[in-house]
């Protein structure tokens, strides 16, 4: 079977990462009988280009032995529409090429949106891995690249029960299949791995002593200057040191404003790779966010998180307070930093053995 895998942006490397292997595990393996599960599957990496910078790109594919894409669209930065057009434009060739038996697509960025579009054009089996997230904020670009890839996809690769059920509201539960969330997956073995290691920390601030670890890159945080000033401000106002590892988006918009990421208790340094930030989430008091993939870590890692943003897709996290909502930052300075929930941990994101199950989905559905 041919599995084509159409990623672009820093969330899909990783949730790319744990597939990869498992599909070329799958070709080491002793291969079944055609469409069986057992059966090798050739995968063909499709890179659009959205995320271009090598620490938001290359040190993904390094750390996560992923193999370097096959193919690599080159298209770059631009407004959804331009970005999302020159991505649909460009696919067309490369899919009419491969004829996969599947097209892959991962997440809710537009290269997820754009491959959508193109497969389906081209009458090409699609698979949605995280399907079924719903923020219901129609503000946010991810929550239509969901939607519209869903509805578009014939497999629905359901992270959580919540996923399905949501799939389900929306008449697409004779697609769907709940295989657990493949970021467990890689998080949990990238745990294991770094767990004896020294925590190493950017911006200039002591691992030994508690801190915070932030990132903030949501358009509703940053494309306003006031916005941004308000969540920049209570940031620099916590209690111990944040470090910020400060996205490009950020970066751009906090200049052109004329707002220092930096002062009060506020250290900025860059993203981190995949690997560090692992270890430097375990370690922290806390975290503070707007992304849904840390989110998620950090309750995976077990360790408390403060989301900035008015509602969650991980709904599951914010049982028992690991993670907790402070969209009008109000609370950040008394919560950031808090002991974390006791009792039996849950595993509400599966038993990190997603990707395996991705596969048996896309060879028992595979026509
Ligand atoms: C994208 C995804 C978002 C995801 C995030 C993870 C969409 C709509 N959004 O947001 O869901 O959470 O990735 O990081 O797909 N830039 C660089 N270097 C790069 C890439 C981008 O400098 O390698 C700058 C450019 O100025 C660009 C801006 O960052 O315009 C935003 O990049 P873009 O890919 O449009 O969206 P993200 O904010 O990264």
């Amino acid at each position: 079977m041919k599995v084509l895998s159409v990623v672009g942006a820093r969330p899909q490397f990783v949730k790319l990462g744990p597939v990869a292997q498992e599909f070329a595990r799958s070709r080491a393996d002793d291969g079944g009988s055609p469409g069986r599960p057992g059966e090798p599957i050739d995968h063909v990496i499709v890179h659009t280009g959205q995320h271009y910078d090598p620490w938001l790109s290359d040190v993904f594919f390094t750390d996560l032995g992923i193999p370097a894409p096959d193919v690599h669209l080159g298209v770059g930065s631009g407004s959804h529409g331009v970005q999302t057009g020159a991505m649909l434009a460009a696919l067309d060739a490369v899919l009419d090429e491969h004829r996969p038996d599947w097209v892959l697509v991962y997440g809710d960025t537009n290269s997820t949106l754009a491959a959508a579009v193109s497969a389906v054009k081209m009458h090409l089996p699609i698979a949605h891995l995280e399907a079924g997230l719903r923020s219901f904020n129609r503000r946010m670009p991810e929550e239509h690249n969901r939607v519209l890839t869903d509805h578009a996809a014939d497999l629905l690769l359901a992270p959580t029960e919540v996923a399905m059920a949501h799939l389900a509201t929306e008449g697409l539960a004779g697609r769907s299949v709940l295989v657990g969330d493949v970021m467990t997956d890689v998080c949990h073995l990238v745990r294991d791995t770094v767990a004896c290691r020294p925590v190493e920390l950017p911006g200039g601030v002591d691992p030994a002593s508690p801190y915070l670890l932030a990132t903030i890159h949501r358009p509703d945080n940053t494309d306003t200057e006031q916005r941004l000033r308000a969540v920049v401000a209570a940031l620099r106002s916590l209690p111990v040191p944040v470090v910020l590892l400060a996205h490009p988006r950020l970066v751009a918009k906090a200049d052109a404003f004329g707002i220092a990421l930096t002062g009060g208790n506020l250290h900025q340094a860059r993203p981190l790779p995949y690997p560090q930030m692992v270890r430097a989430v375990m370690a922290a008091a806390g975290v503070v966010t707007d992304s849904g993939g840390l989110q998620k870590e950090a309750f995976l890692l077990r360790t408390p998180c403060t989301t900035i943003r008015p509602e969650t897709e991980w709904v599951e996290t914010l049982e028992d307070e690991w993670n907790i909502l402070d969209n009008d930052v109000s609370r950040l300075p008394d919560i950031a930093v808090r002991a974390a929930p006791t009792g039996a941990p849950r595993t509400p994101y599966g038993d990190g053995h997603a990707a395996a199950a991705v596969r048996t989905a896309l060879l028992t559905w595979g026509r």
